[in-house]
């Protein structure tokens, strides 16, 4: 199926029961932000608050990811757009299994191919690893950006993993500052 505008995927994307996520769900995460954003962030999956409130990073994770877009003045309301490789929460918050990530991927294909984002950022290991290298590790390789066919790839830490250990905040604000600097680079601020 094609559709043609984020809403119409959206609308297809809450029917989804492509895996069984679906079953323990409260609400599909579709994604939040402007369709005219030329950065997309890709978090792993909806947590608790995420699953009630349909939308992501609402929780403290989520205040922490805010806090570091208005940093470099970005914001899911004007020039960025958030989803994540999985629409519907694990139970317990539990890594989402490999064919739960490759179910749901074609969603997140849809939403790049109506975006057409020039800089995808991957918070976090799993979102890092489906999307710019199996082996990335984010202690090692975050804040580099790679050039992988139309995108630039960045990843850096999970905001739940900076608030588990807080010493990786300055790194993560780095990551964002050099964001904001590829992004002028590229005319796209
Ligand atoms: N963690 C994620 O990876 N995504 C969310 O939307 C919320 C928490």
């Amino acid at each position: 199926m094609t559709y043609a505008t984020l809403d119409d995927l959206r609308g297809a994307c809450l029917q989804c029961e492509k895996c069984g996520l679906c079953a323990t769900r409260t609400n599909v995460v579709f994604g939040v932000g402007s369709p005219q954003a030329k950065i997309l962030f890709v978090g792993e999956g909806p947590g608790e608050n995420e699953d009630l409130q349909g939308e992501p990073f609402v929780g403290r994770g989520g205040q922490l990811l805010d806090k570091y877009l208005t940093a470099v003045g970005l914001s899911r309301a004007t020039n960025v757009y958030i989803a994540n490789i999985v629409k519907c929460r694990p139970p317990h918050n539990r890594d989402p299994q490999p064919d739960e990530q490759d179910a749901c991927m074609p969603w997140l294909r849809d939403q790049v191919r109506l975006l057409r984002p020039q800089i995808i950022v991957c918070l976090g290991r799993i979102a890092a690893q489906k999307m710019i290298d199996p082996q990335f590790r984010v202690t090692k390789q975050h804040g580099e950006f790679v050039k992988k066919g139309d995108f630039y790839m960045m990843g850096t830490f999970h905001p739940a993993a900076l608030l588990r250990n807080p010493a990786n905040k300055p790194d993560a604000l780095e990551d964002f500052q050099k964001l904001r600097e590829v992004a002028e680079r590229l005319n796209l601020l």
